[in-house]
Parts: structure tokens; C-alpha cells; sequence
């Protein structure tokens, strides 16, 4: 698993390693704590490989892989916020994209042909129609979508090389929310940039406010709509993605999603109702590139790999809340 330390990883290893996979994380811990992994082991009575190092140095994933040997790989490991990717696009194609290649070429050498990637809705860009299917066109707005997008393409391109080739490309909608036990959870370092651990540190009365960015959307109360997929069910999606790559062939693409938009102003709604925190709100200007909204048709995901979301937005919100709670600080309590 590359990239295993973080957000989605270490809820993806729980999952993995509660259903008896045996897992090798590298991870540069560029954005994560290598104390996320000491509380998976714990949580899951399990232990695990670790390497930290950049993708990019093949040498060394490739040393790992030689190791480990793995049946498939999950990978996570990138840069992923949309601002930085405008400011220094460079680092973007380079880590994404070059770190990608790097670790295919490691894969080659020992014969790893099984690949689940963390691709992003992101990719669709301003929506034609709603919800986004598989189908709908894909012209991102960013940097950091079309690093997402041309390593889905590499992956497409790379599945028809070897018979057994066989890479699924996830397009996760809006994670959020946390593990239930309140060990694991989206520790961002310095101001979130997303909506949902922002919401978190406002309630704890870490932040005054929520800033709304944006009250003029054709939505129905004005603020952005988005699809929030709880994390553990988002995990839940790597071990039925990773069990299909292992038993087919070929490249395909899935929505991961719920198929349900939520506005800003009914997250923050959902979570007072949760915690019982006061959210005060501020609106400003909308974000620079801000859709007004977009949701997943997930149906394909739920055809092929029998997944779909079991968890509601108070799951999200109450767990987001009790991992808040329990770490102030993150992972550097
Ligand atoms: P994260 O930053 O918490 O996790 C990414 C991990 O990769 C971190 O532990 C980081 O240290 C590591 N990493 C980054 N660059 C690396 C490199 N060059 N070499 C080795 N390790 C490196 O992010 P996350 O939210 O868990 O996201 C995981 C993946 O899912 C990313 O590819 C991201 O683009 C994608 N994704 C995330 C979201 C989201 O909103 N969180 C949505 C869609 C897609
Ligand atoms: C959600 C809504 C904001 C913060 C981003 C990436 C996307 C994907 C997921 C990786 C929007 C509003 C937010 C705040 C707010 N990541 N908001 N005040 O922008 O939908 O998606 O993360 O692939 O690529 O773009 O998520 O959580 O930032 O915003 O009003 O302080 O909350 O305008 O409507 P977004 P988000």
C-alpha cells in the first residue's frame, strides 16, 4: 500500500487487515504521523510492513516490492490539494504522475500486475448532467485533476501489456468522518481545506467560525452540494476493489459515492444536531474554481464490486466528532 499512512489509508489497512491480507506500507509521511500506523497495529491486533520513503525513489520501492512481494497494490501515496496544485503544479506532475510511473516500474520487475488506484471526482470537472456517471466526460478544472486523470490513463494503457493486468481506478466523491473507535481520523496539518474537519474544529471551539464560501449557488439554500462518503465505507471499497483486481482482468473506473448531495449549510445543520455545538457561520466570496454542486452514481460500483455506502451523515458527522474530541491535536497529542 503506498501512501498507507494517511487519511484513507490507515482506515483502508483496517479493513484489509480485519479481512487476513497481510499489508506493506510505503509512505514518506510528507503529509502523516507515523503514529497512525502504531494505532491501526494496535486497533487491529495486527502487524505491518513500513518503508518510508518517496515513490519516486524506485530504488528503494522497488527493494520493498522485492520484499514483500505483494499480490496487488493499493495506491494512495500523492499530493492532493487543489490550490497548491495552481501554485506549484511541477511538484504535482512530478510526485503524482512520476511517483505513479516509478512505482509501476517496481511492479514490473516482480511480476505485480494488480493495481487499485485513488482516482477523484474531481476528474469529471463542471458536470453536464448530475449525477456523474462513469460515462460522463472527464475535463478537469486543475492541476491536481489531471494528474489524477492522465495516471488513470498510464494504468488504462499499462492493463493491456500483460494478460493478467488488471487495474481499477477509484473516483472517490467527498470523504469524511472518521473510525468509529475515535483512534483514526484526518489529522491536516495548519488550516483544513476541507469542509468537514474544518466543521470539527469550529464545534471544539478550536476556530470562531465556519466560513461559507458562497451563498449565490443554484443550489438549495445557496451553498455547495457535495457527496459525503463516510471513510470506512470508502475503505470498504479498497477490499472489495482489491479482491476484484485479484480475480479479473482489464482496466475499468468506479464512482465511489452515495449517490446524495448535502449542502454546506445542512452538513453544518447535521452536526450541531449531533453534537449539540453551536456552528456560527460567516459567508464570503466562493472559492476560485468552486463547482455550485455534483453527487456519484455509484451503481456500477455496486454491480460489479457489491459495494455500496452503509453509513448515514450522522455516522459521519458523530464519528468525525468523537475522533475531534479525542485527539485535539491530531495525531500529535
Ligand atoms: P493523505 O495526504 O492523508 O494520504 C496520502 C499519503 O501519501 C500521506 O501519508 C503522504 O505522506 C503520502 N505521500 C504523499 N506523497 C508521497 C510520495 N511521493 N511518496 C510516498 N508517500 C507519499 O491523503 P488522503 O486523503 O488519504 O488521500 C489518499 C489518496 O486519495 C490521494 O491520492 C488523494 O489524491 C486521493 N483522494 C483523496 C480525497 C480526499 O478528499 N481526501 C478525495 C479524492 C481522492
Ligand atoms: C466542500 C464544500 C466548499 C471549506 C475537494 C477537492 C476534491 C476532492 C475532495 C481530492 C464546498 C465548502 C469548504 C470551508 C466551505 N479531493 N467549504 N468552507 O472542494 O468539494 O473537494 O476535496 O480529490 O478534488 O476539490 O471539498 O471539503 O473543500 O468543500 O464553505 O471552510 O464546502 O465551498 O462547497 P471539495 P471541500
Amino acid at each position: 500500500m503506498t501512501g498507507g499512512a494517511g487519511y484513507i489509508g490507515t482506515h483502508s489497512i483496517i479493513e484489509l487487515l480485519n479481512a487476513g491480507h497481510d499489508i506493506s506500507v510505503i509512505d514518506d509521511l510528507s503529509n502523516s504521523h507515523i503514529a497512525a500506523l502504531q494505532r491501526v497495529r494496535k486497533l487491529t491486533k495486527r502487524d505491518l510492513a513500513f518503508m518510508q520513503a518517496d515513490l519516486c525513489d524506485t530504488t528503494a520501492v522497488s527493494a520493498e516490492l522485492q520484499r514483500f512481494r505483494p499480490d496487488g497494490v493499493i495506491h494512495f501515496a500523492g499530493l492532493k490539494a487543489v490550490g497548491a496544485s495552481v501554485a506549484r503544479p511541477l511538484d504535482y506532475y512530478r510526485k503524482n504522475v512520476g511517483g505513479t510511473l516509478s512505482l509501476l516500474a517496481g511492479m514490473e520487475r516482480v511480476g505485480c500486475h494488480k493495481i487499485v488506484f485513488s482516482s477523484s471526482a474531481t476528474v469529471y470537472g463542471l458536470p453536464q448532467y448530475l449525477p456523474y456517471d462513469e460515462q460522463h466526460p472527464t475535463v478537469p478544472v486543475n492541476p491536481y485533476g489531471h494528474t489524477k486523470l492522465m495516471i488513470e490513463q498510464i494504468l488504462r494503457d499499462w492493463s493491456v501489456t500483460h494478460r493478467d493486468a488488471s487495474a481499477v481506478c477509484l473516483r472517490y466523491f467527498n470523504p469524511a468522518g472518521a473510525h468509529p473507535s475515535g483512534e483514526i481520523g484526518e489529522n491536516p496539518k495548519g488550516v483544513p481545506d476541507n469542509l468537514m474537519p474544518f466543521l470539527a474544529q469550529v464545534a471544539s471551539g478550536h476556530r470562531p467560525a465556519l466560513t461559507v464560501f458562497g451563498n449565490d449557488f443554484e443550489t438549495r439554500d445557496g451553498t455547495g452540494e457535495r457527496d459525503y462518503i463516510h471513510v470506512v465505507d470508502l475503505a470498504r471499497a479498497h477490499l472489495a476493489a482489491i479482491e476484484h483486481v485479484r480475480t479479473n482482468s482489464g482496466f475499468q473506473v468506479f464512482n465511489i459515492g452515495t449517490g446524495r448531495g448535502v449542502t454546506v449549510l445542512e452538513l453544518a445543520a447535521a452536526f450541531t444536531r449531533m453534537s449539540g455545538r453551536p456552528i456560527a457561520t460567516t459567508v464570503t466570496a466562493r472559492r476560485s474554481g468552486d463547482l455550485a454542486r455534483f453527487y456519484a452514481n455509484a451503481q456500477r460500483a455496486e454491480k460489479t464490486l457489491g459495494w455500496t455506502a452503509q453509513k448515514s451523515l450522522f455516522d459521519i458527522c458523530a464519528d468525525a466528532w468523537r475522533w475531534q474530541r479525542q485527539n485535539p491535536d491530531g495525531y500529535d497529542d
